[in-house]
């Protein structure tokens, strides 16, 4: 990973020499091809002053303004705006120098403007050459690069997952959550920032998003991809059992004690928590789908079926220790089952109580959810036809 950052490093440091070189080969061609009214050229030794300044104010606007933002991944269009901007920046923050510091007297300002036109030019031209040249070293990859962003609870399944599909792990990056450099082997990156900087600067043929809650994912991330013409993949899913780490001290009259922690176990933003008490074997309840709340849910005493059905299939997963949790994305039909009495349900909810935010008639929810799947392949499609 830490090679991976250096070699981004690099490769920007590279683009910030080149834009100085583009600076100083427009300030001697414009210093070169204009005359004044008497039809004396300037000496370019002339300029060596006002060429610092302008050298100055060129790294000040590529630090603050942040102009060489995705520079390698950006397209032409892109490359264009963004020079664009540097080089508007840059002029109006020469002309304050030199107007406060009266320094831009003794030059002639025709030679400042073409200095700028041709330092656009150049810079546009440069950087899509120099782009065009670092990409063809890095040659072409045999197999794919992927960047996988799951939390540290899914990594194995996306792993699994993405095995399914033929991608080679060993290319694979993950977002975690933990502290770790590598998770089997493979480099890990912990923020949003840096997954965004190594789609940057190392190349990645597709980003898998897997199991996460799409609120969780950055819009600015999903805009990265797109702006880089990444194809990406919310490799989704309906539900999952997993392990609530439990703590059971030797000796049985102090308990077991077990944990969840926010973002490490739970897939989304927690905004409420509910729980259901006080009840009798055999109650039923539930019948409903969400349209947008993600839930956890467990059992800390007793025993409770719960019933999930996509529209297409039946499952039943029991609830039946405190060690044992299920994660719920939208469009599920559940049906809880109590198997024992006093067996209490726990659910932690990712979004507050809204009623409409429910479907609780059957046929409701199996017509919402062949939208939401014909949506879901649709957008797809879109993303396809987009990247490809
Ligand atoms: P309901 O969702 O019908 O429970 P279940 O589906 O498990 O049988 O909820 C029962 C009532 O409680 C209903 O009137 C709505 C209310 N309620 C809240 O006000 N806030 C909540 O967070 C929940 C879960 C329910």
């Amino acid at each position: 990973m830490k090679n991976q950052i250096r070699y981004g490093k690099l490769k920007y440091v590279s683009f910030i020499l080149l834009d100085l070189i583009a600076l100083i080969g427009a300030n001697v061609l414009a210093a070169h091809i204009y005359l004044d009214p008497n039809y004396k050229r300037y000496d370019f030794q002339d300029y060596s002053s006002i060429i610092l300044y302008m050298a100055a104010i060129d790294l000040l606007v590529t630090t603050v303004f942040n102009t060489l933002d995705r520079v390698y991944r950006r397209s032409v269009r892109k490359e264009v705006i963004a020079s664009g901007k540097h080089i508007v920046i840059s002029f109006v923050l020469l002309a304050v120098v030199l107007f406060t510091t009266k320094a831009g007297a003794d030059y002639s300002r025709v030679t400042v403007y073409l200095a700028y036109a041709f330092y656009f030019v150049f810079l546009v031209a440069l950087h899509l050459c120099w782009k065009y040249l670092l990409k063809a070293c890095s040659g072409k990859h045999d197999r794919p690069t992927a960047l996988l962003m799951t939390t540290d609870r899914f990594v194995d399944e996306g792993l699994e997952e993405l095995n399914k599909l033929n991608i080679d792990v060993r290319n694979i990056y993950l977002l975690k959550n933990l502290n770790k450099d590598a998770v089997n082997g493979i480099p890990t990156v912990r923020t949003w920032e840096e997954a965004a900087a190594v789609i940057c600067w190392k190349w990645i043929d597709k980003v898998y998003i897997y199991g996460l809650d799409h609120q969780m994912v950055p819009g600015f991330l999903i805009k990265a991809c797109k702006d880089m013409k990444l194809n990406f993949d919310l490799v989704d899913f309906n539900y999952r059992v997993i392990d609530v780490t439990t703590i059971q001290n030797e000796d049985p009259k102090y308990g077991a004690l077990s944990f969840l922690e926010g973002k490490r176990d739970i897939p989304f933003p927690i905004r409420r928590v509910y729980w259901i008490t006080e009840t009798e074997a055999d109650l039923h309840r539930g019948f409903h789908a969400h349209k947008l709340n993600c839930q956890l849910l467990y059992c800390p005493y007793g025993k409770i079926d719960i019933i999930l059905d996509d529209g297409q299939q039946k499952t039943t997963v029991t609830l039946d220790k405190p060690g044992k949790g299920l994660i719920l994305m939208p469009g599920l039909w559940r049906e809880m089952v109590w198997q024992q009495s006093g067996s209490v349900l726990c659910v932690l909810a990712s979004e507050y109580y809204d009623a409409q935010e429910y479907i609780r008639n059957y046929d409701e929810f199996i017509e919402y959810n062949k939208k939401y799947r014909e949506g879901a392949d649709s957008l797809k499609q879109t993303e396809k036809g987009f990247h490809s």
